[in-house]
C-alpha cells in the first residue's frame, strides 16, 4: 500500500515540475494568479486520459513498423516545447525521439540544405518529433539575414518536392504551426526575464522576433501558403491558451493515425532463481 503511495507521489511531483512550464510571471517578478482547482482536475483528467492513447499509438507505431514524423513550428515562446515534453513524457524515448537542431555548423553550412535534418528521420517503428524544423530557412533564417534570397527562394522550390518524396518512402508526416498573439509573447518573454527556471530559454533571437514581429507575420504567411500541399498541410494551433494548445494537438494528432490498440500476452514475474551457486564466480 506504501508503495503505491509513494508512486503516486512521484507522479504528483513529476507533474508540479512541469507545472514550471505554466507558472507564469510578470514584470514585478510577481506569479500571475493560478487557474482554478477545477479547471487543473479536468486539465490532468484530459491530458492523462491523451498520454494514455498516445502509448496505443506508440505500441501501433512499433507493431506494425510505421515511420512518423511531427514538425513544430511556431514564433519563440509559442509553447513548441511544452506540447512535445507532454507527448515524450509517458513515452519511450527509443520509439519517440526528440530532433531540436542548433543553428548549423561551418560544416553543416556546405552541405545541401536538408542533409542534416535528413539523418534524424525515423527508421521502421520510430516517431520524430522536430522541434523547429527545415521551416526555419523561412522563418528565422531569411527574416535575420542567415540565408540569401536565392536560398530562400530555392528552399520553397524543393520543400515540396522533399517532403512528397518522404511521404512517398512511406513517412507519415503531420506539420504543426503554434500561433499566438503579440501580446501573449511579450507577456512570455517578460516570464523569461524574471524567473530564474525560464531565463535559458532566453536567447538574443527570442529578442529580435519582438522587434521583428511584423516580418515575421510576413514570413509564416508566405511560408504557410507556398508550403500547404495535400500530401503535407499545415494544421494551425492556436497558442495563447497553453493548457488548451496542449490537448487540442495532441487528440489532433491521434485522430490523423489509423492506430489501433495491440493486445499483449498477459505478463507473469517471473519467480528469481534460488538457488545461491547460480551466482557463484568460477575460481
Ligand atoms: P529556440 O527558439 O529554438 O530556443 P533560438 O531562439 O536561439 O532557439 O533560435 C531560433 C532558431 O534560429 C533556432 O532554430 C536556431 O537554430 C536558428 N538560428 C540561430 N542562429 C542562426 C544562424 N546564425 N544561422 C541559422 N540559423 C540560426
Ligand atoms: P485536485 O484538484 O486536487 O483533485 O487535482 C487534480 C489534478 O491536478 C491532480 O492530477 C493533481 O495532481 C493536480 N494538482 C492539483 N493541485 C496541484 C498543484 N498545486 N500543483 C500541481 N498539480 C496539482
Ligand atoms: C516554445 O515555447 O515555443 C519553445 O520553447 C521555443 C522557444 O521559444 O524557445
Amino acid at each position: 500500500m506504501q508503495r503505491m503511495a509513494d508512486d503516486l507521489m512521484d507522479s504528483y511531483d513529476e507533474e508540479l515540475e512541469l507545472e514550471i512550464d505554466d507558472r507564469d510571471v510578470d514584470e514585478n517578478g510577481a506569479r500571475r494568479p493560478l487557474v482554478d482547482q477545477a479547471a487543473r482536475h479536468s486539465y490532468f483528467k484530459s491530458l492523462f486520459q491523451l498520454q494514455g492513447e498516445l502509448v496505443k499509438l506508440q505500441d501501433w507505431v512499433q507493431q506494425s513498423r510505421e515511420k512518423v514524423v511531427i514538425l513544430f513550428e511556431g514564433r519563440d515562446a509559442a509553447g513548441k516545447g511544452g506540447v512535445i515534453k507532454r507527448i515524450t513524457q509517458r513515452l519511450n524515448p527509443r520509439v519517440a525521439r526528440v530532433a531540436a537542431l542548433p543553428a548549423p555548423n561551418d560544416r553543416e553550412r556546405t552541405q545541401w540544405y536538408f542533409q542534416r535534418y535528413v539523418s534524424h528521420l525515423p527508421a521502421a517503428g520510430e516517431i520524430v518529433m522536430f522541434d523547429r524544423s527545415w521551416y526555419n530557412r523561412a522563418g528565422v533564417e531569411h527574416v535575420m539575414g542567415f540565408c540569401t534570397d536565392a536560398e530562400y527562394e530555392e528552399f520553397f522550390r524543393s520543400v515540396p518536392e522533399f517532403e512528397k518524396m518522404l511521404v512517398r518512402s512511406g513517412i507519415r508526416l503531420i506539420k504543426y504551426w503554434f500561433s499566438i498573439t503579440d501580446e501573449e509573447q511579450h507577456m512570455r518573454f517578460l516570464g523569461r526575464i524574471h524567473d530564474p527556471l525560464k531565463q535559458w530559454k532566453l536567447s538574443p533571437m527570442d529578442l529580435q522576433s519582438r522587434v521583428r514581429w511584423e516580418e515575421y507575420t510576413k514570413a509564416k504567411e508566405v511560408m504557410l501558403e507556398r508550403t500547404h500541399i495535400p500530401e503535407a498541410p499545415w494544421w494551425v494551433v492556436p497558442a495563447d491558451d497553453k493548457k488548451k494548445a496542449r490537448l487540442n494537438c495532441i487528440s489532433h494528432l491521434l485522430s490523423q493515425m489509423p492506430y489501433h490498440e495491440v493486445a499483449h500476452a498477459e505478463v507473469v514475474l517471473p519467480e528469481r532463481v534460488r538457488n545461491p551457486d547460480y551466482f557463484r564466480q568460477p575460481v
